[in-house]
């Protein structure tokens, strides 16, 4: 079977914080706190691991807290090609849990034109069947077409895996990743309309097809996904019942429960189902979703199905 990578450009360390009656211009206290390495790459890759999948992660780190993320990758047990940068440090994003949504995000080391050309020589050695993730934004010491470049130099049969939003989406079709997976917001966006239920993201899925992409998976949140595969066949299902915790990555391995899905069976409801599961799984977890609890909802899908 292939290897698969994923790449982080911009990884963090997040520093997840909750602080009871948070007050601005105050000096707060948190009750509970944890240092967490994070990135959409390195989160599919932990799905993929918990999945008893094996990955390599791959993009660039730096300073302390670039040894930081490594070792928790390490802990982990996920395999690192991340590439280190002499100057500036792996940035921390600061995530405020009791004020819903509200983060401070770090900006990340200045990547030198011969660290991306490191990156692009590793990505010249992937090879028929390999899989690579590209997922979030373009940091901005990079140029904008950074993942168009990294498409266009792969082998042929390299399965890729495109999570951006916007432009950078629409202009890596007619390079024909292997799977998109936006979420309503991102695809009503490129079109500018407003999506709301399952079935109304269909036609817009097809133009994304139309324009190059192989498989579309849409998210939808608490109202599921639909997914609109390669050879015309439409999918789709609600999420299963169980109790938001936090959304955060819930996408992420969504990505990852496809591809691992594809993958063992090369059967699109088995993707589809393993996708839905792992997306529910990390919804309803603290962290990313464990093996076991994918397990579960998974069979939970398939059976109501
Ligand atoms: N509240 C929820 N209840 C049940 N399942 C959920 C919920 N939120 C997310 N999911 C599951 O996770 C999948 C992906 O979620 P979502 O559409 O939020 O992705 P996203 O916006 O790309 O997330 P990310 O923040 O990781 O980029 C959904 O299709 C669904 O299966
Ligand atoms: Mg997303």
């Amino acid at each position: 079977m292939g290897r698969v990578y994923t790449v982080t450009l911009n990884p963090s360390l997040d520093y997840t914080v909750s602080v009871e009656n948070f007050r601005l211009g105050y000096t707060n206290r948190t009750v509970s706190e944890s240092l967490t390495v994070g990135g959409k790459g390195i989160n599919v890759s932990t799905v993929l691991k918990h999945m008893g999948m094996e990955s390599t992660a791959l993009g660039f780190v730096a300073g302390f807290t670039g040894q930081e993320a490594e070792r928790q990758l390490a802990g982990r047990g996920i395999k690192s090609g991340l590439i280190a940068v002499e100057e500036g440090q792996t940035r921390i994003n600061v995530k405020l849990q009791s004020v819903e949504g509200t983060e401070i995000n770090g900006q990340g080391p200045k990547i030198p034109v011969e660290k991306l050309a490191q990156l692009m020589g590793m990505l010249s050695e992937l090879t028929a069947g390999d899989v690579l993730f590209l997922s979030g934004s373009i940091p901005s010491s990079l140029p904008e077409d950074t993942y168009l470049r990294m498409m266009e130099r792969l082998a042929e049969g390299v399965l890729t895996v495109v999570d951006v939003s916007g432009q950078g989406l629409v202009k890596a079709l007619p390079l024909h990743p292997f799977l998109i997976k936006p979420n309503q917001h991102e695809l009503g966006e490129i079109f500018g309309v407003t999506l709301t239920d399952r079935l109304s993201v269909i036609p817009y899925a097809k133009k994304l097809q139309g324009m190059g992409a192989r498989n579309v998976l849409v998210s939808l949140a608490g109202e599921g996904a639909a997914l609109l595969a390669e050879d015309g066949s439409v999918y789709e299902a609600s999420a299963p019942e169980g109790e938001l915790v936090n959304g955060v990555g819930a996408g992420d391995s969504m990505a990852a429960g496809f591809l691992a899905g594809w993958l063992e069976r090369l059967d699109y409801r088995h993707a589809f189902y393993m996708g839905l599961a792992a997306g529910s799984a990390t919804a309803f977890s603290e962290g990313l979703a464990s093996g076991e609890k994918i397990r579960a909802l998974y069979e939970k899908i398939a059976r109501w199905s």
